[in-house]
């Protein structure tokens, strides 16, 4: 181990830490992700310092260089991480001393890794929630182009999985589209919390130097500071809500990749999924398997568990810092990676998603799915529903046992269950009647859905 390398962390202790200690204490294997925002942070510090008198010009242009040649090396992939040096802040520091001289070791002054390494993970959630948001948007914009498109696409709508009512398959991607909606809306929320600098609050008390915290705030593009150094160094609630929110996303996502899954099973066969987000089995050659789908679906547990083990990381905590919060990285770390991918891979597979209209069309027009809009239909007539609901209760036993479905019972046969069904029923129980009839905000009818699509682009792209 270079002898300066040993001597940064060195302070009142004797001996060396001990081999096993030092790799369970060591971060580095994970925490290097933070690298370029650990030197944006430190670029943000040094001009504040340099800002403040605190170091001269000629010490910040030095030290500067001295950060920028590192960002370099990192990005070519030639800076050498060393576990004996600990974590991502202590690697680059030990680095910049070797390189440039002592001066490196005042880019330290009025910091400590405490407000570092919170400032770095913000800078880092902030950037990945945008890049969240941006997904989430494109994936809505595929879902309005594919609502567009099917928008008059019948289609059986379930409860309790049972064929119910009809609804237009454009209809049904709108209720996607807003589930994403509202995962947007929270993420877009959280990050005003994450976006407020920690930097100036040191180990936990601030700092004596005549610091100026909102400068690197801004300099960082930080919407302010957090506003108390205790508070600052030590709370994750930032990420607790990302996590949160991602645990709701992932819960989305989990029920739109099952729902096609079910979809596509021979059973349903209600789509087809796109061949290149599918796999064929090892052993059964006539299989398609929706492999990304159920892996989607699958993954979501990981983000519910990474969301539970940061509530419980933080649980009990005293204030300020304490070092279980190393273990903040890898759940969020993780979460991230898996609902960026998830959502890239649902963008992708959306544009390619082929209804197979015609077996909508049938099932939907099976389990006597109009029946509501038979008793709305005597409803009209002035019987109180109640009753409408008995006698077309009687209607679907009549179509059970002659073995038909509601539109194909004759006149007659209606009529001698109840006097008053007249020709015109036949328009109100069609499938295209059905779905038509129902054209209120939020309804089925192709014309809403189309409606919707046009407010819901102009929503998305304000
Ligand atoms: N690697 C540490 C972390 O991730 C950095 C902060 C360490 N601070 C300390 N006083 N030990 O939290």
């Amino acid at each position: 181990m270079p002898e300066n390398n040993k001597k940064l962390l060195k302070g009142r202790l004797n001996q060396p830490i001990s081999e096993l200690a030092e790799a369970f204490n060591a971060s580095v294997s994970f925490d290097q992700r933070l690298a370029l925002y650990d030197i944006q942070g430190s670029q943000a510090h040094l001009q504040m310092l340099m800002e403040q008198n605190i170091i001269s010009q000629e010490e910040h242009a030095i030290i500067k260089q001295g950060l920028e040649n590192i960002q370099k090396e990192i990005e070519n992939g030639n800076f050498e991480w060393q576990q004996h040096l600990e974590d991502v802040h202590m690697n680059i520091e030990a680095k910049l001393i070797e390189n440039i001289g002592e001066v490196g070791g005042k880019l330290h002054t009025a910091r400590s890794r405490n407000d570092q390494v919170a400032t770095d993970l913000r800078l880092y959630v902030r950037e990945h929630t945008t890049y969240l948001l941006q997904h989430i948007r494109q994936c809505q914009h595929n879902l309005l182009d594919l609502a567009e498109q099917y928008h008059s696409t019948i289609m059986p709508g379930f409860t309790h999985l049972q064929i119910a009512q009809p609804v237009t398959f454009g209809h049904h991607l709108l209720a996607w589209f807003h589930m994403l909606q509202r995962d947007y809306e929270r993420l877009s929320d959280n990050q005003k919390r994450t976006n407020k600098s920690p930097l100036g609050s040191a180990a936990l008390a601030g700092s004596t130097y005549n610091i100026n915290p909102q400068r690197t705030a801004e300099l960082l593009g930080f919407d302010g500071i957090c506003g108390n150094s205790l508070d600052a160094v030590s709370d994750r609630d930032f990420a607790i809500e990302l996590l949160n929110n991602l645990s709701l996303m992932m819960n989305h996502l989990s029920r739109i990749c099952e729902e096609l899954i079910l979809w596509n099973s021979d059973a349903f066969s209600l789509v087809d999924l796109p061949d290149e987000f599918c796999t064929g089995s090892s052993i059964m050659p006539q299989k398609k398997n929706p492999d990304i789908f159920e892996l989607i679906r699958g993954k979501s547990a990981r983000v519910f568990a990474a969301s539970n083990s940061l509530i419980m990381l933080m649980k009990s905590q005293p204030l300020a810092y304490n070092k279980d919060n190393q273990e903040d990285k890898e759940p969020i770390f993780d979460s991230l990676d898996t609902c960026l991918d998830s959502l890239r891979l649902f963008a992708q597979i959306l544009p390619n998603l082929k209804p197979k209209k015609e077996n909508m069309q049938t099932m939907a027009a099976k389990g006597y799915s109009t029946a509501t809009d038979v008793a709305d239909y005597i409803v009209k007539k002035g019987i109180p529903f109640r009753k409408a609901y008995e006698i077309v209760g009687e209607i679907v036993r009549l179509a059970i046992e002659k073995e038909k479905q509601l539109h194909q019972l004759t006149l007659p046969q209606l009529q001698s269950i109840h006097s008053l069904i007249e020709e015109d029923i036949y328009q109100h129980i069609t499938l295209e009647g059905c779905v038509n009839a129902r054209k209120h905000l939020g309804g089925t009818a192709p014309e809403q859905v189309k409606k919707s699509v046009q407010k819901l682009r102009q929503t998305i792209s304000t």
